[in-house]
């Protein structure tokens, strides 16, 4: 009889659950970044695109806040950046405006809002339809809003993760493209989860992207012509 231990999954694997990215050939993707904080995310990507996983390119980054790390970030890659501070202007709505001025002006087709901590409103949904994509901590719809790994631990879920999805008007919940399971574990507080949690959103935000564009090109007019 065979007595040896039963191989078990290590307790700190996360699970994607996604599906597979079409090997489709796809022009360069027009990518305009939002991010208020570090910039991590920022960063995923553009190292994504770097390593040629991800045929994009960052067109620019608004930042709302003028201490974000993610400006540093945006000037050590080379990624022009804009200042848009929420302060200076009276309503959502005259922010909003400024921003898609700023996307427009940089030619971008795809937002990414990584750490954007606005919240955003019909005058940008509107102005980039189904083109606009957030990232948010938790296993959505699970613990939208703010704070999210802290409602995850607090509600004593042993389960946490990620989610990648499209932007809508109602707060972190459009469709879901991409998510990944982080388990909880015994001891965790809000900063271990989260590190763990940060892992798996800089493996899924770049594959995200590259899913919904390329089930974007498949469904053009032009890619249709060449079938
Ligand atoms: C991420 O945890 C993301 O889920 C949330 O804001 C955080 C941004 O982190 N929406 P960073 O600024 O990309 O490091």
């Amino acid at each position: 009889m065979d007595t040896s231990p039963i191989a078990t999954p290590s307790l700190e694997s996360a699970v994607i659950i996604s599906p597979n990215v079409p090997l489709v050939s796809i022009a360069p993707l027009r990518l305009g970044v939002l991010a208020s904080g570090n910039g991590s995310n920022l960063e995923a990507i553009a190292q994504s695109i770097l390593h040629h996983q991800l045929p994009a390119q960052i067109q620019v980054l608004v930042y709302n806040n003028p201490n974000a790390f993610a400006a540093a970030r945006a000037d050590r890659l080379s990624i022009p950046k804009v200042l848009l501070n929420h302060r200076d202007f009276a309503t959502r709505e005259a922010l909003d405006t400024a921003i898609v001025a700023t996307l427009h002006q940089h030619q971008v087709e795809w937002v990414i809002m990584a750490g954007w901590m606005r919240i955003v409103t019909p005058v940008l949904i509107n102005a980039f339809p189904n083109q606009i994509l957030n990232i948010h901590p938790s296993l959505l719809p699970s613990f939208p809003g703010i704070r999210a790994v802290e409602q995850a631990l607090a509600a004593g879920v042993k389960i946490a993760g990620c989610t990648v999805h499209r932007v809508i008007t109602a707060v972190d919940s459009g469709s879901i493209i991409i998510q990944a399971a982080v388990p909880v574990l015994p001891n965790d507080v809000p900063e271990t989860l989260s590190q763990r949690i940060q892992v798996q959103e800089h493996i899924i935000f770049p594959r995200a992207i590259a899913l919904v564009a390329a089930e974007a090109t498949k469904h053009s007019p032009s890619s249709q012509a060449h079938c």
